[in-house]
């Protein structure tokens, strides 16, 4: 173990989530990921508010935010590269990892994020991927250029996130989620040194 922390942020919050089953799967994947502390930062867990604040985080250095925010907050802080599992809500990322983007200054800057979006359609959420792209860019994350829409996750992962369908998709997802776990990690480190430079 040489430190290096992930979030693991899921993005939908609705109680039957898809969601869960993804990232139930990138935990077990996790596991055999070397020198590296995977921990999921579950959005319904935090019951954050709507963004109401006076102005945008980055301009405002005395703010004190609502205390769920601030655990958040604090949570993000603490790690050294994200992976961000997203579904697609009409051709976008979901409206409540969006507001819990709002609430960032400085918590993520400089840090790697990985993208990981899945439906339960065949397009996988690429849109929604694409769009999150943008923001976490915006945010001063460094996302990571590689991902693989995860399409008809629901065919492809049990509930306790099995991958049970055989098929040339479900060996490329086998490959492409560890590959990518292991990439990410390998660009926090790097991104940590730059950080303390
Ligand atoms: C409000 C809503 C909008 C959706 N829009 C899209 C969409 O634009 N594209 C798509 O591929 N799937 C769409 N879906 C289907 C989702 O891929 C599917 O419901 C998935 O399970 C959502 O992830 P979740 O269960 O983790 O919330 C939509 C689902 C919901 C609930």
């Amino acid at each position: 173990m040489n430190g290096i922390r992930i979030g693991v942020v899921l993005g939908s919050t609705r109680p039957q989530r898809l969601g869960e089953r993804v990232c139930h799967f990138v935990m077990k994947q996790a596991k055999d990921v070397p020198d590296a502390d995977f921990r999921v930062l579950d959005l319904a867990g935090y019951r954050m508010p709507f963004f109401d604040e006076a102005e945008a985080p980055l301009a405002n250095r005395d703010r004190v935010p609502a205390e769920n925010v601030r655990c958040w907050l604090g949570d993000l802080a603490a790690m050294d590269g994200y992976l961000f599992l997203t579904p697609e809500y009409n051709y976008t990322f979901p409206a409540v990892l969006k507001n819990a983007l709002d609430f960032l200054a400085k918590e993520a800057e400089g840090k790697p994020a990985a993208i990981l979006s899945y439906s339960n359609t065949m397009h996988g959420g690429n849109i929604a991927g694409n769009e999150l792209r943008a923001v976490l860019s915006k945010l001063g994350m460094l996302p990571l250029p590689r991902s693989l829409p995860m399409a008809h996750a629901e065919r492809l992962l049990d509930e306790t996130g099995d991958l049970v369908e055989q098929s040339d998709w479900a060996a490329k997802v086998a490959a492409f989620v560890p590959w990518s776990l292991n990439e990410l990690v390998r660009y926090a480190a790097a991104l940590k040194t730059v950080r303390a430079a």
